[in-house]
């Protein structure tokens, strides 16, 4: 497994690669979990290789302290994706990716600045920034994100899309620990107790699933939601959306289609967000 620190010993590893055939690529900020191999898993069986990118992006960060102690592993990172098969990983420094004087931002700017985007301002911006540096760096065939960051993926498709990025964007379901709560880097930092309060997330998005299934308003299941996170005393809600899948725009009512929620909470200085589609 090539590990490259460089955009150029990235594209000239790339350039090796491409002649085996198609190239995936599973973006992450490391302290890789079961969720992460699964995208790598996803991304072995759809291209002849793979590559997998571990940068903490400093520009879709808010807080400092969220930047500072976002959990890193390096040594445990590569050891799993050496196992995985992984072709290559680019490890840039912060300099590499943001060289001295870098002014150019992308932003899907509607999108990035809705829903969860109003909790973490900026975060988007961040994140479409550095993914569609990774995306000119690699140029991948296929690049792969997890469905439970669900507006990251909206933001990441939607730029995509209007940059006329040549990119197939794949998407790979929420992985789970045994009582629900979606796996995530940020886990490593919850408190026993927090780690004990957070299935309340998916407790209440499997109550709204079924209640949506019954014909319930959206309005309905968003109290219902509001109030199955105020019964957990160490989970502070805030935010819960309900949106078309399809066009990203608010649900209401007894809308027909496919919906997708969007729910984010802190506990303690951690924020957790989960997600669930839903089709009637
Ligand atoms: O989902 C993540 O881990 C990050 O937001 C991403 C896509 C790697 C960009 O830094």
């Amino acid at each position: 497994m090539e590990i490259c620190r460089t955009v150029e010993a990235t594209r000239s590893t790339v350039a090796q690669l491409r002649e085996r055939g198609d190239v995936g690529l599973v973006p992450t900020m490391g302290a890789l979990h079961a969720g992460h191999m699964n995208l790598v898993a996803q991304a072995m069986a759809e291209n002849a290789s793979v590559v997998t990118s571990i940068f903490v992006n400093p520009t879709q960060f808010g807080d400092p302290k969220d930047l500072e102690t976002y959990p890193r592993d390096d040594e445990a990172d590569l050891a799993a994706l050496r196992a995985a098969g992984v072709a290559a990983v680019f490890m840039p420094d912060v300099a590499e990716m943001y060289p001295e004087g870098d002014e150019t931002i992308v932003e899907t700017t509607q999108l990035a600045n809705v829903f969860h985007g109003l909790v973490r301002p900026g975060h988007f911006r961040g994140v479409a920034t550095v993914v569609s540096k990774l995306l000119n760096i690699v140029q991948p065939d296929r690049v792969y994100f997890g469905q439970k960051d669900y507006q990251q993926l909206a933001v990441i498709r939607r730029m995509v899309r209007d940059l006329r990025m040549a990119v197939d964007v794949r998407d790979v379901a929420t992985a789970r620990d045994a009582d629900g709560v979606a796996l995530s880097s940020r886990n490593k930092r919850l408190t026993s107790e927090h780690r004990a309060a957070a299935p309340v997330l998916n407790q209440a998005l499997v109550e709204a699933e079924a209640a949506l299934l019954d014909g319930a308003a959206v309005e309905a299941i968003v109290s219902m939601i509001k109030a199955r996170v105020a019964g957990e005393p160490l989970a502070v809600l805030k935010a819960i959306d309900i949106v078309d899948a399809a066009t990203f725009e608010p649900a209401t009512g007894d809308f027909r289609g496919t919906l997708g929620m969007m729910i984010s909470a802190q506990f303690g200085d951690v924020l957790l967000i989960d997600q669930r589609e839903v089709t009637r």
